[in-house]
């Protein structure tokens, strides 16, 4: 343990970035030195991202410690079991602090709409709550000095102003009721209620909305988790940062349609992404090598500009700085999405070190 300079946790490790993420950490001379935690949905998919690593090209390169471990991320139940285990490894110095927490793991339906045991929506629980349910009970364990929290976040949040080219092109938000995504509570967006499927509409653009909304609350954190931080008397050193991958060819879309599943991501994005990148090198359609690169940077490098020493609070795309939603940047909103998070997740004050949670 003494040689391992930290713990870099990736939720969602088996998916398409995921995957690619990990295989960088394991892969590379100087990311060899950390400990990885690496988190996939269930024990069946341990077993077999565990045997993919090992038979893949990119095996660890020396004597790189790492583990898999199942957490589904719409159990909140199984969210604390998980946290409670690393905090307990933590703290008995089995493993090194938690140098970088990459909220990966990513939930989409363009079809059914689902909810969870507590009648939330899967959605946003996937993609939102567990994930910041996770921060929070780990915020124990970072890195005081240089701990960081990168939430993963898509160009869907960006309903409007300033509005994405890709979600006016898909007209997906243009229905007046869905231009504020939250007004003073977040319970329409928890229980699924802001954008639930209806008759006569697509159901990919209803879910595709819920996907936006989930990762807008992710983005608020970059300033309402940050602004927490700051205040605390142990934790003020840690940042909290966004990163869009932009357009990847992953399983991400795995619920949608023919039209989007194959033509557009794998056979249009799948092929072509790497050349696209030799002309639009931060482009729209990136590959998830070049998108995994970008996390760890945004998640372990300290400079060149814009990830000077200790950024906080910054929005990335991919390697340059991005705009993002105006309601994640709204201090009212940023509070009704964390106080609505405490409840949602019953967050008690005995499970958590960060003084102003309430
Ligand atoms: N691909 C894109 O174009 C794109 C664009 C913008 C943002 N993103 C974001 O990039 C991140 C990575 O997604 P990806 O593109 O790599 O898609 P992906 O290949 O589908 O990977 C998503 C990962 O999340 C995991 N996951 C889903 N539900 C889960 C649950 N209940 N509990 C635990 N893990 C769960 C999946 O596990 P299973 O394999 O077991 O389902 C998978 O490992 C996501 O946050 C996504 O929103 C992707």
């Amino acid at each position: 343990m003494d040689l391992q300079k930290g713990t870099i946790l990736v939720t969602g490790a088996n998916g398409g970035l995921g995957n690619a993420i990990v295989s960088q950490i394991i892969s590379n001379a100087e990311l060899v030195t950390y400990n990885g935690i690496f988190t996939v949905r269930n024990a069946e998919a341990a077993i077999r991202f565990r045997a993919t690593l090992e038979s893949s090209k990119s095996a660890p390169v020396s004597s790189k410690s790492y583990e898999i471990i199942p957490l589904d991320l719409s159990r909140l139940d199984n969210v604390r079991e998980v946290a409670a285990t690393i905090n307990t490894n933590v703290e008995a110095r089995t493993i090194p602090p938690i140098s970088a927490i990459i909220l990966n793991a990513g939930y989409e339906e363009f079809g059914e709409q689902t909810w969870t045991e507590d009648s939330l929506d899967t959605t946003f629980v996937v993609n939102y709550l567990s994930h910041w349910l996770l921060t929070l009970l780990l915020l124990q364990s970072m890195d005081r000095d240089r701990g960081r929290i990168i939430w993963i976040s898509s160009w869907s949040q960006k309903h409007v102003a300033p509005g994405d080219r890709h979600n006016i092109m898909n007209g997906s938000f243009q229905d007046s009721r869905y231009k504020t995504m939250i007004t003073d509570d977040l319970e329409p967006l928890a229980k699924g209620t802001w954008s639930p499927n209806i008759d006569g509409e697509h159901t990919w653009a209803a879910g595709y909305r819920r996907y936006g909304a989930s990762k807008m609350c992710g983005v608020a954190m970059i300033h309402e988790l940050q602004r927490r931080l700051d205040q605390d008397p142990v934790l003020n050193n840690v940042s909290v940062l966004a990163v869009d991958p932009g357009g990847m060819a992953t399983g991400i879309v795995r619920h949608s349609n023919w039209l989007v599943r194959v033509l557009v991501f794998r056979i249009f994005a799948g092929m072509l992404a790497g050349l696209l990148l030799l002309i639009w090198p931060n482009g729209t359609w990136r590959t998830p090598h070049k998108s995994a690169r970008d996390v760890l940077a945004a998640a372990l490098n300290d400079g060149p500009p814009p990830l000077s020493e200790r950024p906080k609070g910054l929005y990335l795309n991919g390697s340059e700085l991005g705009d993002y939603n105006f309601e994640a940047k709204d201090p009212k909103k940023g509070r009704a999405i964390w106080e609505g998070s405490v409840r949602f997740a019953r967050l008690k004050a005995d499970e958590i070190i960060l003084k102003d949670w309430m």
